[in-house]
């Protein structure tokens, strides 16, 4: 079975074709880093305008690049929900159309859940039950998958998502958007343990918050730099050498990614999984790797970088899975969803019927 994958949540148009759920046919993306990094992030009508000028284009070249005609394509799967409106609807509405003119099923894809599908295109699928970290600019979330469709969410952040703490901490100490990467970069040259900063205790021990950790980092430059909590943050980086900059990013990075494992660390020994994956943006991060593998006794096999951001190899993957037990979509009637936890999706709550 061969499904084109359309992804377009935020500010990445992606279009892919899988074949049978594992073998990527072709995998096009096209990044509008270079657009929002004028703003220093994402700004939602820029992206909007912007999906719509490529949408076109980004799908006709992931069927030349699998050099397959509309013949070949048995479904469409596409991003529904969550993500920032105007983004979703540009893939939403170039979906439904060519489910209809093409006469193909359709069906929609969660965003975050179809994060975790990056991993059933490594060499071997991970094994049930899963235990997922869910790391992206948007959530951070500890999910247990006892099956496709069949999860349990365990924990969540309850302020901001880990990605979103990396690119504000990048803004604060004066590291170029998307601030993760650069961060991971600047890290590299810092000292991990030259600024103490907080982990916060939650009263789930599996849930997550990166608020107090981001205000840690703020107060400590202020500090630093010999300012009183008062002083703009936009001002701040100014005032930092780059020894400073690298400490910081190398500190930040270490107890985020730590907070991260220790939740992680305890739901592994908690419920047994038979295997554990890390999934979105933040799952490229190298540190977040090598400390994930160091601290627990089991084989992780990572995603590719590629695959860990926003892409449709992921949706199309996902979309495999959910054609063995769904129906597909009326074109007509699907709308889209900025604000859908995974576990809310017909497909998550059809799972007494899987
Ligand atoms: O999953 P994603 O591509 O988009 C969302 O669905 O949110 O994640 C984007 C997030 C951004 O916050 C970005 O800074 C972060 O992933 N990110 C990283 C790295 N690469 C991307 N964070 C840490 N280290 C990285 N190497
Ligand atoms: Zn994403």
């Amino acid at each position: 079975m061969r499904i084109l994958g359309i992804e377009s949540s935020c500010d990445e148009t992606a279009a892919a074709v899988i074949e049978d759920g594992r073998k990527i046919l072709s995998n096009v993306v096209n990044s509008q880093i270079d657009i929002h990094t004028l703003y220093g992030g994402v700004v939602p009508e820029v992206a909007a305008r912007s999906h719509i000028e490529v949408i076109n284009p980004v799908i006709n070249q992931a069927l030349s690049e699998a050099n397959l005609t509309w013949d070949d394509i048995d479904a469409i799967a596409v991003t529904y929900a969550p993500g920032l409106i105007g983004s979703l609807l540009v893939g939403t509405l170039a979906a439904r159309t060519l489910a209809l003119l093409k006469n193909k099923p359709l069906f929609p894809i969660h965003h975050v859940e179809a994060h975790v599908y990056a991993n059933f295109l490594n060499e071997q699928a991970p094994k049930f039950p899963m235990l997922a970290l869910i790391v992206s600019g948007g959530h951070s979330q500890l999910v247990l998958f006892k099956d496709h469709g069949d999860y349990e969410l365990l924990g969540q952040t309850q302020d901001d998502a880990v990605g979103e703490a990396f690119d504000k901490v990048a803004k604060i100490i004066g590291l170029p958007y998307p601030g993760g990467p650069s961060i991971a970069k600047a890290a590299l040259v810092g000292d991990p343990y030259k600024y103490k900063l907080p982990k916060a205790r939650m009263q789930n021990p599996y849930d997550f918050s990166f608020s107090g950790l981001k205000t840690a980092v703020l107060r400590t430059v202020q500090k630093e730099v010999g300012v009183d909590f008062t002083f703009p943050s936009h001002e701040l980086s100014a005032r930092l050498n780059d020894v400073q900059r690298a400490d910081f990013a190398a500190s930040f990075q270490r107890t985020a990614v730590e907070t991260l494992i220790d939740r992680a660390e305890k739901a592994f020994n908690d419920y047994a999984p038979a295997s554990v994956v890390i999934a979105g943006g933040v799952a490229a991060n190298q540190e977040l790797r090598r400390q994930l593998s160091d601290r627990l006794p089991l084989h992780i096999d990572y995603a590719p970088m590629n695959l860990c951001t926003d892409n449709a190899a992921m949706i199309a993957t996902l979309g495999y899975y959910y054609a063995q037990k769904m129906e597909p979509t009326d074109p007509l009637d699907l709308e889209v969803v900025p604000s859908l936890s995974m576990t809310k999706t017909a497909w998550a709550l059809n799972k007494s019927a899987n």
